[in-house]
């Protein structure tokens, strides 16, 4: 395998623009979230795989909350970063704005943290490079993901609570 060297958050940005028709929008015309997500998995697969240069599958979805509706007509921007690598698996991070453009503003419609698991031919878990922060905020999402990544490990039942340390240390001395 070739040697795996460590990436920083930007290697893996990815931005995509999308524009909302009519078969996107329910009957408020407004944005389906089904889809929304659709492109937020493409978004940060893309991402994912930026990181990796391999094979990659969606492993968890964390809370999504929609905070504005999107309109019909309006543009959509995806912004989706890798915030950090593990062993197998990758967080990404997104952020999704509307646009009106004839009115010309933007609108933030939610963020969420996807987690992405690097496979090899054989559709094993394969390793994946680390991953340096250089920003102050590529730094605060770093340090934030162990935490998340225990809390979505125990609500998937992957983790027990008292293997969770970093969580533990939130709560007790
Ligand atoms: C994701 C998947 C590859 C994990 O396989 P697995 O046999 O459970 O592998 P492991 O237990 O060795 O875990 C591998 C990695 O996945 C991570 N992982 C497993 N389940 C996870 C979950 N629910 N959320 C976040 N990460 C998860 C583990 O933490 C581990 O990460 P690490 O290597 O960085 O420590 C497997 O469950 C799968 O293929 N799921 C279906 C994926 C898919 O089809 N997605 C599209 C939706 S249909």
């Amino acid at each position: 395998m070739k040697a795996m060297t460590s990436k920083t958050p930007k290697d893996t940005l990815t931005i995509m623009t999308e524009l909302v028709l009519p078969n996107d929008t329910n009957g408020f015309g407004n944005l389906m979230g089904g889809r929304l997500m659709y492109w937020m998995d493409i978004a940060a697969a893309i991402a994912a795989g930026k990181h990796c240069n391999a094979p990659t599958v969606t492993a968890s979805v964390d809370n999504i909350s929609f905070e504005n509706p999107i309109k019909l007509g309006n543009i959509v921007h995806i912004e989706a970063k890798v915030t950090r690598a593990f062993t197998s698996s990758m967080e990404v991070y997104l952020k999704v704005w509307g646009e009106d453009s004839t009115q010309q503003y933007r609108y933030k419609s939610n963020e969420a943290y996807f987690t992405f698991v690097a496979l090899d031919p054989n559709r094993k878990p394969r390793p994946v490079p680390q991953i340096i922060p250089e920003t102050d905020e590529e730094t605060a999402l770093y340090d934030g993901a162990l935490r998340r990544r225990q809390l979505r490990l125990i609500l998937g039942g992957k983790m027990k609570p008292d293997q969770a340390d970093e969580l533990k240390a939130l709560f007790f001395k």
